[in-house]
């Protein structure tokens, strides 16, 4: 299972470090690609060597220390992970990271990844039932980090109790796990998920844009993964913190936004598209500021491309979902997008709703389908819609069997 997997360990500074170094090797030994990241504590118990050693590659611990002068390190580190895994991980990087601090090398690698990210904690049992410690621990669960639960038995300082780093050939095993191809209803299908606003510049300074804050976009791109779809989201100006698993793509404008779809159409099974995407830029974007004077400004306005409206006329065997932010006729409107734009499906939502719309936690729609179904869902987290839209598209499509969440 762990054959050219790219696993990158952070070891932090712990008497458990002795543990990491035969992680590392039990890694490498099962085929994985191991890269290690130390702090400068962690160096107080095992050199680097040792590990540069076991991996068979550098071994980073500065920040400033860039070894290839083509990449910058912490980034290169962040992007080439599939896996990361904090071994041991102290009381002082899961709070770093629990706060979004970055101030050497593990802790900067840390923010910076997209990659899944678990931490197998090992410290005294007290500071282990620190109530700070506890909190940090809580948020970082619900940031969707993972934690590998330190085991019960004699600790280092000479208390017993749990605090314990988990056994080597454990931690190997629970990783081999999350590599093995597992059985979804997406696994092997390619999904594409646009998200957000789009942005058309006026000026250097000033844009026309929308109220998307991407929630339900991003949403939608976490409930693929669930379902084990190699999932790409496209993403307008956002602010959301990218979702694990997931391709991210950056864009801005609605021709950005084409591109990027365009790229990524031809292999996708489902393309979903959640953005609100301006349907009007300036005709012109001006290179200076522009300035203001006394008379009314006139901003003239041209149609964007409808990308949905590309994709329905060059479908081939993909599956398309849109979305239609509505205020009036929401049905009979959005049946007409359906249509007009050769879709699949469409998600139809209410936009003046109060439980609903733009950048709201929860969302109120309606998913009609090409062959005449109608389901309506009632107010719920956009989250908790999400896995319901997509598990209801799957069935109708009959892409593969879901099993109870
Ligand atoms: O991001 P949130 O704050 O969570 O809010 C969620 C949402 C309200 C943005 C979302 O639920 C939603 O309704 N998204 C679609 C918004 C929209 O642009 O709707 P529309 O009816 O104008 O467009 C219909 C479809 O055509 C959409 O799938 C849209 O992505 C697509 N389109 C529109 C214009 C264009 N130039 N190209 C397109 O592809």
């Amino acid at each position: 299972m762990l054959v050219n997997k790219k696993i990158l360990i952070c070891v932090t500074g712990g008497i458990a470090v002795y543990k990491s170094v035969a992680l590392v090797s039990k890694l490498a030994q099962a085929g994985a690609d191991v890269k290690v990241v130390m702090t400068k504590s962690a160096m107080e118990f095992v050199t680097p060597l040792t590990f540069q050693a076991m991996s068979r590659n550098d071994v980073f611990f500065d920040t400033f220390d860039e070894k290839d002068s083509s990449v910058i390190a912490h980034i290169d580190l962040a992007d080439w992970a599939d896996l990361v895994v904090v071994a041991p991980a102290t009381a002082n990087v899961i709070g770093k990271v629990a706060n979004g601090i970055s101030d050497d090398m593990v802790s900067t690698v840390l923010l910076a990844t997209t990659a899944e990210v678990w931490f197998a904690p090992a410290m005294n049992v007290n500071m282990y039932g620190n109530k700070a410690v506890i909190r940090n621990i809580s948020r970082l669960a619900e940031d969707g980090y993972r934690f590998i639960e330190p085991s019960e038995g004699f600790l280092a300082c000479g208390y017993v109790g749990k605090g314990r780093l988990e056994e080597p050939e454990k931690v190997v095993e629970l990783i081999s796990e999350r590599f093995e191809p597992k059985n979804l209803p997406l696994t092997g299908k390619k999904v594409v998920i646009t998200a957000g606003p789009t942005r058309e510049r006026i000026d250097p300074v000033r844009y026309v844009s929308n109220f998307s804050s991407g929630k339900m976009g991003y949403a939608m791109a976490e409930a693929a993964v669930t379902l084990g779809a190699d999932t790409t989201l496209i993403s307008g100006p956002v602010s959301l913190p990218k979702p694990a698993g997931v391709t991210v793509i950056d864009v801005e404008s609605a021709a950005e936004m084409f591109n990027a779809v365009c790229e990524n159409y031809e292999d996708a099974s489902i393309v979903i598209k959640s953005a609100a995407v301006a349907d009007y830029r300036p005709a012109e974007i001006h290179p200076q500021k522009i300035k203001k004077g006394e008379d009314l400004a006139v901003i003239e306005l041209e149609r964007t491309t409808d990308i949905l409206k590309t994709l329905g006329e060059r479908k081939e065997k993909q599956l398309l979902v849109g979305f239609a932010a509505e205020t009036e006729n929401v049905l009979k409107n959005g049946m007409t997008k359906l249509i007009g734009k050769n879709l699949d499906f469409i998600v139809v939502n209410d936009v003046t709703d109060p439980d609903g719309g733009f950048g709201s936690e929860t969302n109120v729609v309606t998913l009609l389908s090409k062959s005449g179904t109608n389901t309506p869902y009632p107010a719920m987290s956009k989250k908790e819609l999400a896995h319901l839209l997509l598990e209801n598209i799957i069935k109708e499509e009959g892409f593969g069997v879901i099993h109870d969440r």
